[in-house]
Parts: structure tokens; C-alpha cells; sequence
């Protein structure tokens, strides 16, 4: 544990977070500092803790990604786009490509033990401990699928707030070769959003986790709104952060702690 503590030393020093620091007055890895991995240090070299989940939902356009990306950068998360797993199963010939393709094509909801599955893998892949779900869960069922497989709940739920006309412009303009970016397939995905995902979203306002956020206006200004969700969480009462705070609020163990060889 002290050598825990002490390791986090380097992670406060990056540039970005001291640029995020004097914006926001505090240290946005800090805030995450219970959530690290147990390294080899710690002699428990394999196992993790469990990771800090965000999942990020809106309609198609509601500028899901481009806030993700942004996170990433300011935050350190991983950014893992549901959509992009599915596509990439539909590449990588999987046995499951052709039926990803067709319900993609139609703007519908592939079976949640697909798509779980590739988000339970990207999770144990990924080395980081801090993670944005993009694009999930959209119904219900995937939410529940979910819960059963990975038995955790996320901690927090960004929902990108956009209404439908601005979805739409967004989509029809950005011209990425999306074979889902057509306006017949977006009137389906609009349509499926608002029967399927506003359930969702209706369910985690209900738990306190969503944090509804304003998606109009230019890609910084969004961001702005984005940035206090993240600041709110350096209060986030895991047992570590509490024993944290009562270690170094006591200045002979402080000590011990600094002085480990
Ligand atoms: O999130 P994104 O817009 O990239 O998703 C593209 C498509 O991938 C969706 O319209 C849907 O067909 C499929 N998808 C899904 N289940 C998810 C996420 C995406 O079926 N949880
Ligand atoms: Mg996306």
C-alpha cells in the first residue's frame, strides 16, 4: 500500500493534468488514484482492481466520440467505442460479421451476448483502469446482459443531450464512409434510440448515476460542460480514497510512508 502511494508520485507530474490543475484547481489523476492498477511492485503482478466504468450514451451525432477523445486526453481513460468493436468484428471475419453487417445496415441492436462479450474482452485487454464505454448499453437488454456477464454496474452515465434536427445535420455531414451514415438508416437509429436507449438513460437518472449533458454548441463548449462531472469526482468515496485522505492528513505516518525504501 505505502508503496502504492508513493508510485502514484510520477502520475501527478504530466502536462496536461497541470494544465488541467490550474483550470480546475485539483489534480485530475488524483482523482482517480484508487483505481490503479496492483502492480508487479505490490508483489500481486496479473490481478487489478476494478476499474472506474463511464458508460457514455446519446443519439447518433450527439458527439459521443469526439467527447470521448477529449476525455481520454484530459483524463487518461481508455476510450472504448462499442460501435467501432462490433465494425471490427465484421472485418476480422468473425463467425458473427455478416449478421454485425446486416443490423448495423438497418440501424438495429445487435444480440446483447455479441456485443457483451467484446466489451468484457476490451475490458480485461486493456491495461488501464479507467474506462468510457461508447454506445452502450442502447436497450435495456444489453443493460441487463451487461449486469449478468461482467456483475458490475458503471459508476457514472454521460448522456449527450442533442435534439434530433442537429443529430441529423451532424451525421449526414461528417462523411466518415459509414454505411449507417445514410438519412434512411439515421431515421432508424433515431427511432430505435428514442424506444430503446431513453429507457436506459431513464433508469440510471433514477439510480443518481447519469450526468446530463447539453450536446449543442461547438465541440470546446460541450467540453466545458463535460470537465466538472470529472472534477465532482475527486470526492468519490471508494475505502482507499478515505484511507488515503486519513493517511496523509496524519503527518508521522506521512512520513513513514515518503521514506519507503
Ligand atoms: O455507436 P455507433 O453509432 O458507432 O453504433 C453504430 C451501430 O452499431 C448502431 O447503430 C447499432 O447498429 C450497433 N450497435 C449495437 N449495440 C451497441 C452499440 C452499437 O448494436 N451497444
Ligand atoms: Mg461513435
Amino acid at each position: 500500500m505505502w508503496r502504492r502511494l508513493v508510485s502514484l508520485s510520477p502520475l501527478l507530474s504530466s502536462s496536461k493534468s497541470r494544465l488541467i490543475n490550474q483550470a480546475y484547481g485539483f489534480n485530475a489523476c488524483q482523482l482517480f488514484s484508487t483505481q490503479v492498477l496492483n502492480g508487479a511492485e505490490d508483489g500481486v503482478s496479473g490481478t487489478r482492481r476494478k476499474p472506474f466504468i463511464t458508460f457514455v450514451l446519446g443519439g447518433p451525432g450527439s458527439g459521443k466520440g469526439t467527447q470521448c477523445t477529449r476525455i481520454v486526453n484530459a483524463f487518461g481513460f481508455t476510450h472504448l467505442s462499442v460501435g467501432d468493436l462490433l465494425r471490427k468484428e465484421i472485418y476480422s471475419n468473425s463467425e458473427n460479421g455478416s449478421m454485425i453487417l446486416d443490423t448495423i445496415k438497418e440501424g438495429k441492436i445487435v444480440p446483447s451476448e455479441v456485443t457483451v462479450k467484446l466489451i468484457k474482452n476490451a475490458i480485461e485487454a486493456s491495461q488501464n483502469n479507467r474506462i468510457l464505454v461508447d454506445g452502450f448499453p442502447r436497450s435495456e437488454e444489453n443493460r441487463i446482459a451487461y449486469e449478468r456477464v461482467v456483475r458490475a454496474e458503471p459508476d457514472i452515465v454521460l448522456f449527450f443531450d442533442c435534439p434530433e434536427e442537429e443529430m441529423v445535420k451532424r451525421v449526414l455531414n461528417r462523411n466518415q464512409g459509414r454505411i449507417d451514415d445514410n438519412i434512411d438508416t439515421v431515421k432508424e437509429r433515431l427511432a430505435v434510440f428514442a424506444e430503446l436507449n431513453l429507457p436506459v438513460i431513464k433508469y440510471y437518472s433514477e439510480k443518481g448515476k447519469l450526468h446530463k449533458i447539453d450536446g449543442t454548441g461547438s465541440e470546446d463548449e460541450i467540453f466545458e460542460r463535460v470537465l466538472p462531472v470529472f472534477a465532482a469526482l475527486r470526492n468519490y468515496p471508494t475505502a482507499d480514497f478515505v484511507l488515503f485522505k486519513f493517511l496523509v492528513t496524519r503527518p508521522s505516518v506521512y512520513y513513514m510512508i515518503t521514506w519507503v525504501p
